[in-house]
């Protein structure tokens, strides 16, 4: 008998401070138009105070925990994706599982694929769950990219914003994780960027992108991706219910929705409210609209995300 990751619970976390397009109208040459028309962005949250990546990802991990029903200690594996962790090191999942109060000495580990990061992090679990070694495993996808920021440079401090997302995953009998793909062209790294504190000679490194780039291979990759990932689960276009894309670009968005068939009712957007919050953008979403009731059990999700490495990647999931 198979055994399936399946989603127990989901949860999120946003910080309460918001920068509107019209606060960005006020630091870099740029409009509201603009901003919308081009990228789809009307405001994003940004940590301040004491909030950190961990902060963040706690309290969603809390809210994923409690919609599972869940106790922090049941949880035997911590997987986060993130390119922002607290410290170099512990990783973020360590500092997480001591920031739940997690005393079973679970593994917990990070793994790094930038916006595409959720993705990567919840097929590591499937895996672990699908061999039999785990039966529940906490993942989150968080990101504080605002501290990477230039807020000089309008091509990007208009995109990001921080928060972030989790899921509970437990091992069912039931089809959950249908299939995962991940790719990456470590070739195209200069495209899309943000430099070590270690090894940079900046007293603070910032995020670099050709966006113009990026973009079209982001449109191009997230299409072939789509395609593989209906064929190899044998499933035709029109048996996805949702999609849950990274939410970088509306544009973006709407084209691989065109290529799916897709109307736009049935995709999951919340580029506007949150901006790119990189690997947290899909389980935010997610989350978003599990508690909007949007999402049925028994639905079929498409998440994708595409972003720095080059690093994209996919996951079909029945609710
Ligand atoms: N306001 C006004 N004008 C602007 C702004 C701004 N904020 N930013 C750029 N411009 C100007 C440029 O200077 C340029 O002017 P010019 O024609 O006089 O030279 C013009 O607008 C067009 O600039 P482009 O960069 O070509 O604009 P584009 O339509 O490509 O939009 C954007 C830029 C939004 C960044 C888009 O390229 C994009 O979304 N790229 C993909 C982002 C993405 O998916 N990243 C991956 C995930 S991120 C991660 O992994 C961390």
């Amino acid at each position: 008998m198979t055994t399936y990751a399946k989603i127990s619970g989901t949860g999120s976390y946003l910080p309460e401070k918001i920068i509107t397009n019209a606060d960005l109208e006020k630091m870099v040459d740029t409009t509201n138009e603009w901003i919308m028309q081009r990228v789809g962005i009307r405001e994003r949250h940004v940590v301040s105070g004491d909030e950190t990546t961990c902060t963040m990802a706690t309290k969603a991990a809390q809210n994923a925990l409690a919609a599972a029903g869940l106790k922090p200690n049941d949880i035997e594996m911590i997987v986060v994706g993130t390119a922002t962790p607290d410290q170099q090191f512990p990783s973020a999942a360590c500092t997480v599982q001591g920031m739940l109060g997690i005393d079973n000495e679970c593994a917990a580990l990070d793994v790094n694929a930038a916006c595409a990061g959720f993705i990567y992090a919840m097929s590591v679990a499937d895996q672990y769950i699908r061999s039999g070694m785990y039966k529940k495993v906490l993942v989150i996808g968080v990101d504080s990219l605002s501290k990477m920021i230039d807020w000089t440079d309008r091509s990007i401090c208009i995109l990001f914003g921080d928060g972030a997302g989790a899921v509970v995953l437990e091992a069912s009998e039931e089809p959950g994780i249908l299939a995962t793909h991940l790719h990456a062209s470590g070739k195209h790294g200069d495209l899309l960027y943000a430099d070590s504190a270690i090894w940079s000679d900046e007293p603070k490194p910032k995020a670099f992108m050709e966006g113009s780039v990026v973009f079209k291979l982001a449109v191009t990759k997230l299409g072939e991706i789509v395609n593989q990932t209906m064929e190899k689960a044998g499933m035709e276009k029109n048996h996805v219910d949702w999609l849950i894309p990274h939410q970088a670009n509306f544009r973006i968005i709407s084209a691989i929705a065109k290529m799916l068939n897709l109307p736009i009712e049935r995709v999951v957007l919340t580029v506007e409210e949150h901006g790119n919050t990189s690997a947290a953008s899909v389980p935010l979403a997610l989350d978003h609209a599990v508690r909007k009731g949007m999402i049925k059990r028994g639905e079929n999700l498409l998440l994708e995300a595409f972003g720095a490495g080059l690093a994209w990647g996919s996951a079909l999931v029945k609710y």
